[in-house]
């Protein structure tokens, strides 16, 4: 009995034909709901898109409104490591490197001679290329340097297509990442790229580095030098065609059948080195083994 009277109880609530209420409430209580959650959300969405409106309004197409004042940019490098870093490839056998080969062709492609000397502007090096705009006339689009490809050397894939990795003598190429405004070296000393063994650990509080492992290195251009003329940067709408320096380091004689971990940094008399905030700025770390068969 008591059960049917609860059953009841619950079909009243949900459908009570006397007062002809649904859950408790008419049609027109429902209605009033509905109408007031209708306009709150439309309040709420205009009060977004002018908000939206006018914060777009102080944002300069040309460049950041804010800016982190550390500017000690990333670095990667090319050919692309998997995730994990490490160029591993076995010199006989050529599909094992060939894709790195491929990787760079098409990485430098947009470097050969006659696609820069077309879109990009020869300067007078170990200067910065400033192109200030004057108030608020834009002096835009700004031109960018050249950087050839024969700057590259043996390691622009033009003399030796396969840029020494058919001979245990790889290239790999660095590149700093963009960063708007960055002057990078001051009193004209341009900064450079130095590789070097990485020191990793072994254990606990034990590390280790395989500095006797590298052999010698040669950097392209000389010294492994960003030109100042290719800063500062001044982002991508008012500097359309502007081309990333970049650095090659060619290993000559890196031991083979081991792993060799190496790491590459940023030196530049204004670039902070990278703090233990940020271990990535201003530096790349990858893993090189090098097999052969014999
Ligand atoms: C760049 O030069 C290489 C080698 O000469 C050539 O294979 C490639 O097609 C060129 N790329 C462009 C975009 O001109
Ligand atoms: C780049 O190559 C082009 C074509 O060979 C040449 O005219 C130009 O002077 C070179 N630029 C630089 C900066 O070496
Ligand atoms: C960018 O390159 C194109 C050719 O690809 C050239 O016509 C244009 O003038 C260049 N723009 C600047 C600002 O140098
Ligand atoms: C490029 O490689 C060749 C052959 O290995 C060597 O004779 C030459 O000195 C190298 N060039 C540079 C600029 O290192
Ligand atoms: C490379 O560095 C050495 C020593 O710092 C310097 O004497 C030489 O002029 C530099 N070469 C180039 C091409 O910048
Ligand atoms: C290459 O490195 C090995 C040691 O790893 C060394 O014995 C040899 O002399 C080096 N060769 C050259 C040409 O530097």
């Amino acid at each position: 009995m008591a059960k049917d009277g609860e059953k009841g109880e619950w079909k009243e609530f949900i459908w009570n034909p006397r007062t002809r209420e649904f859950l408790g409430r008419t049609a027109s209580s429902w209605g009033l709901i509905i109408l007031f959650y209708v306009i709150f959300y439309i309040f709420l969405a205009g009060l977004f898109a002018l908000t939206m409106y006018v914060m777009l309004q102080t944002l300069d197409d040309h460049k950041p409104t804010w800016q982190d004042r550390l500017s000690t940019p990333g670095m990667v490098i090319r050919p692309k490591a998997d995730e994990a870093f490490e160029i591993v490839y076995t010199v006989q056998r050529t599909e094992s490197w060939d894709l790195y080969a491929q990787a760079l062709d098409k990485f430098l492609s947009p470097y050969n001679d006659s696609v820069q000397a077309q879109k990009n502007h020869e300067c007078t090096p170990d200067q910065y290329f400033q192109q200030e705009d004057s108030g608020d006339v834009k002096n835009n689009p700004k031109r960018s340097c050249q950087f050839n490809r024969t700057i590259l050397g043996n390691c622009s894939g033009l003399h030796d297509r396969y840029y020494g990795y058919q001979d245990g003598r790889p290239c790999i190429i660095i590149k700093l990442n963009r960063v708007i405004g960055m002057l990078p070296g001051k009193d004209g000393q341009a900064p450079y790229v130095t590789c070097g063994a990485k020191r990793y650990k072994v254990g606990k509080d034990e590390w280790r580095e395989d500095s006797e492992k590298i052999g010698e290195l040669v950097y392209y251009p000389p010294n492994g030098t960003f030109n100042l003329m290719y800063y500062p940067y001044y982002g991508k709408k008012a500097q359309v065609n502007y081309s990333q320096p970049l650095v090659a380091v060619k290993f000559l004689n890196i031991t083979t059948n081991e792993d060799v971990n190496i790491e590459c940094k940023i030196n530049a008399n204004n670039i902070p080195i990278a703090s233990e905030r940020d271990k990535f700025a201003g530096r790349v770390s990858f893993k090189l083994r090098i097999n052969t068969i014999n």
